[in-house]
């Protein structure tokens, strides 16, 4: 691609380097790229009739099989890491039930993400939960953070073929908002003046509970592995008047799961987009936006680094997510340039960066639809043939000047 270099040369200066051993590479899950997996609530949902849910996730890109071909791509580029989640439906299909040829599939994607080159940043958690974990309550169970750890417990051979990092539990306040819907309390509509309805507080303070005992356990039993848990960060910004409702939005969907990682070895920081609340709610900025209906704001990423460096002083960052739905890729590297320069911008000022993985590596299940393409690499939904995008070559010879 010709104008590969010319991008580039537009993030950041000609010989810039990221800090020894920065990551830069692409982000998936389990259940919007494997298919199949049946025995998730998610799967349930989907599947109801009628189903809540515009489109069921199926097949996925059957990356179950192909994650060999995913894996192939990226390393190929020249991304240096890879971040994907284990399936906790698959790992315990029944309460107590472990499956040893499932636990053994994330060892051998571990042990083949390091074989490419690819430092693999594993995921316990990401939005899914086994059928039966959901039926007894979710995360409101009063043992559902020993349900949790026995799971963990279980993933020893996986973590040490050689994860770098572990994250816990994906974005804990989307998956507390995720309870409320799922239970039929609120709708993703309700929230005031078109904002997310708040996460029940109940809830978030068991998410906050299942992270501390797992990450205190995968500590103890993993000598010198990093454990965090990644936040979605938006940028919330006010105008005249917003300012104590943006406070306490933000306080209640956000910084309370921020806070909750002080002492964790990293945090992973997720952010797409912002959102500016006036005294009436939410201001729409009539701009440009993306697939998913989001503002197209790439210095989300910089201002949420930004505000998590402040709640945070002492936690490093890992970029876990930052991506667009876009089916003009030239847009996303547009976007993914200005969020990685604000990114060098917020480091430039002191933020500890370890690195920044884009989302996603393929187009994959957007929750519900297929519509939104989020991906450096498009898969065919008939063939689940993989064709890397521009963006991917972009990403991958940027990290290999970048980073050593
Ligand atoms: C989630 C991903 C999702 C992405 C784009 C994050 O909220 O972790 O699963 O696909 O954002 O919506």
């Amino acid at each position: 691609m010709s104008d590969v270099a010319e991008s580039e040369l537009s993030v950041f200066p000609e010989g810039f380097q990221f800090p020894e051993g920065f990551l830069i590479g692409a982000s998936t899950s389990a259940h919007q790229t494997e298919g199949g997996n049946t025995n998730s609530d998610w799967w349930a949902l989907e599947t109801l009739e009628p189903s809540p849910l515009a489109e069921p996730s199926g097949d996925a890109c059957d990356s179950y099989n192909r994650w060999d071909q995913d894996m192939d791509l990226a390393a190929a580029a020249g991304l240096n890491s890879y971040r994907f989640s284990v399936e906790w439906a698959r790992v315990e299909p029944e309460d107590g039930e472990f499956s040893g040829p499932a636990i053994e599939h994330y060892r051998l994607m571990v042990a083949g993400a390091k074989q490419r080159g690819l430092k693999p940043v594993l995921t316990l958690h990401h939005f899914t939960n086994p059928l039966w974990f959901a039926q007894r309550g979710g995360w409101l169970a009063p043992d559902s953070s020993e349900k949790f750890a026995r799971y963990a417990a279980a993933l020893a051979p996986v973590i040490d073929e050689g994860a770098v990092a572990v994250v816990t539990i994906n974005e804990p306040n989307m998956g507390a908002i995720m309870h409320r819907v799922m239970s039929g309390a609120a709708s993703l509509g309700t929230g005031l003046g078109g904002l997310l309805p708040l996460p029940d507080p109940a809830v978030s303070a068991k998410l906050i509970e299942a992270h501390h005992v797992v990450a205190a356990q995968l500590r103890s039993r993993h000598n010198g592995l990093p454990v965090g848990w990644s936040v979605a960060n938006q940028s919330v910004q006010w105008v005249a008047g917003g300012q104590e409702q943006a406070e306490n939005y933000r306080e209640a969907i956000e910084d309370i799961f921020v806070r909750a990682a002080v002492g964790d070895d990293f945090i992973g920081v997720q952010a797409y987009t912002r959102t500016v609340i006036g005294p009436n709610g939410k201001i729409d900025q009539g701009g440009r936006t993306t697939i998913t209906g989001w503002e197209f704001y790439p210095q989300a990423l910089a201002d949420s680094i930004r505000h998590v460096a402040q709640l945070l002083p002492n936690v490093p960052q890992l970029v876990t997510e930052n991506g667009i739905a876009t089916a003009d890729d030239s847009e996303r590297i547009e976007y993914t340039s200005q969020a990685l320069a604000g990114l060098g911008e917020a480091m430039a000022e002191g933020a500890a960066v370890r690195g920044y993985l884009h989302w996603s590596l393929l187009d994959n299940y957007e929750w519900g639809h297929w519509g939104p393409t989020f991906g450096l690499i498009s898969v065919d939904r008939k063939t689940f043939q993989r064709t890397a995008k521009p963006s991917l070559a972009w990403l991958g010879r940027l990290a290999r000047t970048t980073t050593s």
